[in-house]
Order: C-alpha cells, then structure tokens, then sequence
C-alpha cells in the first residue's frame, strides 16, 4: 500500500500534546508545533485494522499478554538490527523513562555517580538528579561539525567510581547513529571500569540511508552481560500515547528485580489496545516504515537545503537517525533568553530550546521533522522571514 505523509490532519481534536500545550509550555497558542517527539502522521494501516477489530469486540478487560507478543519484538530486533534475543530475556514496561527511573533505583544506590553525554534528552538528567543520584556530564565534542564521544573524558568519569551509563543510542537531540567502532570504545571503557550501560533505543528504527543502528548488547557477549537495553515501538509508528515499551536484561536475575519493582505498584499488564498494536507494528509495519523513512529524509534534504541556499545564519545538523534536526543558531548572536523569545513571538514556531540539553546547547534549536513537508516548508519560510528582518 502506498501512504500518503503528505495528507496535513487536524490534530485539534486528537488530544494532542504537541498542540494542546502550546499556551502551557510557550505562553501562545498560535505557533506550528516542531517540539515534542511524535508524528503528524497515522500509524501504518495494519495497526489501525487490528486496534478497530479489538474496538469492536466491545470488551476491555484486564489483558493477558501471549508468547506471541514477545517474540514479535524479538523477531523485529533480529530483521531490523541483526540481533537475536531470546524472548525471554524482554519485559514490557509502560515507557522507556519510567523503565530507566526503576532501572535507577533498583541498581544503583543514592549518591552513586550516573555518567550522561550531553547534550542530550533532558529527562536524562531529571532521572539521575530525582533519584539523588549524582550526575557526571561527559560533553560530546564538536569536531569538524560532527558530534563526537570524548573517550579520554569518559575514562576520567568511569575511573572517578561512576556506577552507571545512560547511553542514547542513537543520540537524540543531535542525530548521531553511533557506530559500532565508537560502541566499543565506549563498552570496552565501561567494562574495564565496572559502568552499566543503560542504552536507550527508542530512536533505533529511524535511521537514514548509508547508516546503521547497532545495538549495544550485540556486540559482545561481555557487553549483552553489562548493559540493560530500553526501547519502543512509540517513536517507530508513532503510538506513543499507548504507552507499551520494552527491556531487554542479560539475566532472569535482573529481569526478576525489575519485574518485582512494577508488581509492587501492581503495574504488570499492557492496555488492551497496546499490545494488539505493538504486534501489527512490528508484524506488518514495515512497508510503513520504509516509505516514511524516505518522506523524512525528503524533509531533511528540505531543511538542509533551504538554510544553505536562504538563511545560512543556521546551521542545521544533518541527522543520522531520528526525525529531529538539531540546528546551530549561534550566527544570530542570541542569548538562550532571546533566542527562545525570536522562536516565539517573530518566527511563530515552537522548537525545543537547545539549553534544555544542557549548557551545551545554548544557542541552538531542535526542530522536529515528522510532520508533512507543506508544514516544514511552512516553517522554513517564517524563519528566512524573521530573520531578514534582523
Ligand atoms: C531518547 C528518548 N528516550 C525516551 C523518550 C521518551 O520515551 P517514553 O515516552 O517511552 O518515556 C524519548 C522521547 O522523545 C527520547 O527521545
């Protein structure tokens, strides 16, 4: 079936986050929403089919989960990446940082030292800090316009007695799909040093052409024992609002603690309608993802294309993976305050503010792309507007 990204639905009746908390979060109501992480697209059809046949058994009792979903996930980690898990060795969760919350709390003690990259998702830091646990910052390092590990930084961190690594892999907001040379120094430090990593792959699925997502627990046997994997069919085939996620551990041990932390809030079952989507996602939802992937590539050539040719005062970072672009406004000479209020009250458009990933982002913005490309031109054309106007 061919899909149709470039269909724009109206979301003012959907409940939508991204809409509805405009005046919340940026005080107006107004602005084209490129902010938070999900899509102004329908899910792929299979996922629609199967939830309406589940709507219309009419009943939504308490929901069994069978092997069958499990070994869904399973058997997409193994098509997608290249990496065999036993279905046993993957838990359902309600949603990645609530997974990596109780991951927290149940591996770490109060004031171990977590090590995060920055910049980087800010509810990493919320999930370290609000544990009272003691946050080490390892800044990725800009090197010739490409983000980058600092390994000799790391070593400092992981030396210093750092318990655990929150790992984004792929790294949201800057779009880097680390390859599997990186993830090895990065494992290879962590296990001399006795450091968790924690990698968080809920952007895994969306990875453009001539790169590749590669799991961290696949690369080694040593690496599978010393990580804990979190993702998601949510950002994938944009069902983030049915809250169904996934961990995969090394050991039933591990699993078991985990599983025992959710079962003492008595939080142990999917809803009914997330776990007959997560298993059409990940059965028939591939023709879906491929034609969106190149939609969004089209909406990044767009944006690069656009700020080179138009307004080369921005520099937008071409992702790797992810549907958001990560864009260098530092030209404009903007503090963050001014930076945020120009997006505001003269562009007319909510981005996330680049400090929100740490001090390392001041000066930049994230722009989400998964929306259909009249609204990304949209947007583009209101930036070259404001901005020539400086
Ligand atoms: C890296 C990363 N992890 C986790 C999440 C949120 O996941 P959840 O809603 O399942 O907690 C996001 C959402 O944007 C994200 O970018």
């Amino acid at each position: 079936m061919k899909y149709n990204f470039d269909e724009i639905i109206d979301r003012k009746s959907n409940f939508a986050a991204k809409y509805d908390e405009l005046t919340l979060k940026y005080g107006k109501g107004d602005l084209i929403p490129m902010w938070v992480a999900d899509m102004d697209f329908k899910a792929p059809q299979p996922v629609i089919d199967t939830m309406r046949e589940r709507l219309e058994q009419g009943i939504f009792g308490y929901t069994s989960r069978p092997d069958s979903y499990y070994e869904s996930i399973s058997q997409w980690l193994e098509k997608r990446h290249g990496w065999k898990v036993d279905p046993k060795h993957i838990i359902h969760s309600p949603l990645v940082i609530p997974s990596i919350n109780v991951i927290i709390k149940e591996f770490t003690q109060p004031g171990d030292k977590i090590i995060i990259q920055t910049p980087v998702y800010s509810p990493f830091f919320d999930v370290v800090k609000n544990n009272d646990r003691e946050l080490v910052i390892n800044p990725l390092k800009l090197v010739d316009g490409k983000y980058v590990m600092d390994y000799k930084n790391l070593e400092e961190a992981a030396k210093s007695g750092a318990k655990m690594l929150l790992l984004c892999n792929p790294h949201n907001p800057v779009g880097r799909v680390w390859t599997r040379e990186e993830l090895v120094k990065l494992g290879d430090i962590c296990l001399k040093y006795g450091v968790k990593v924690v990698s968080d792959e809920i952007h895994s699925d969306l990875i453009y052409k001539g790169n590749k997502h590669v799991p961290f627990g696949m690369i080694s046997e040593d690496f599978f024992k010393n990580s804990i994997t979190c993702s998601a069919p949510s950002k994938t085939f944009n069902i983030a609002g049915l809250q169904a996620s996934y961990v995969i551990f090394p050991t039933e041990e591990e699993k078991q603690i985990f599983d025992h932390a959710w079962t003492l809030i008595d939080i142990k079952r999917n809803n009914c309608f997330s776990l007959v989507a997560t298993e059409a996602a990940y059965r028939h939802g591939e023709e879906w993802l491929e034609q969106l992937l190149e939609y969004l590539e089209g909406n990044v050539d767009l944006v690069k294309d656009y700020c080179d040719k138009y307004i080369p005062k921005i520099k937008p970072n071409r992702p790797e993976g992810t549907y958001l672009i990560w864009i260098d406004c530092r030209e404009l000479g903007m503090d963050k305050d001014q930076l945020t209020k120009f997006m505001i009250d003269e562009v007319k458009v909510a981005f996330n503010a680049g400090h929100a990933f740490g001090v390392e982002g001041e000066g930049y913005i994230r722009m989400n792309i998964a929306c259909p490309r009249p609204i990304v031109q949209e947007v583009l054309d209101r930036l070259k507007t404001a901005i020539d106007k400086l």
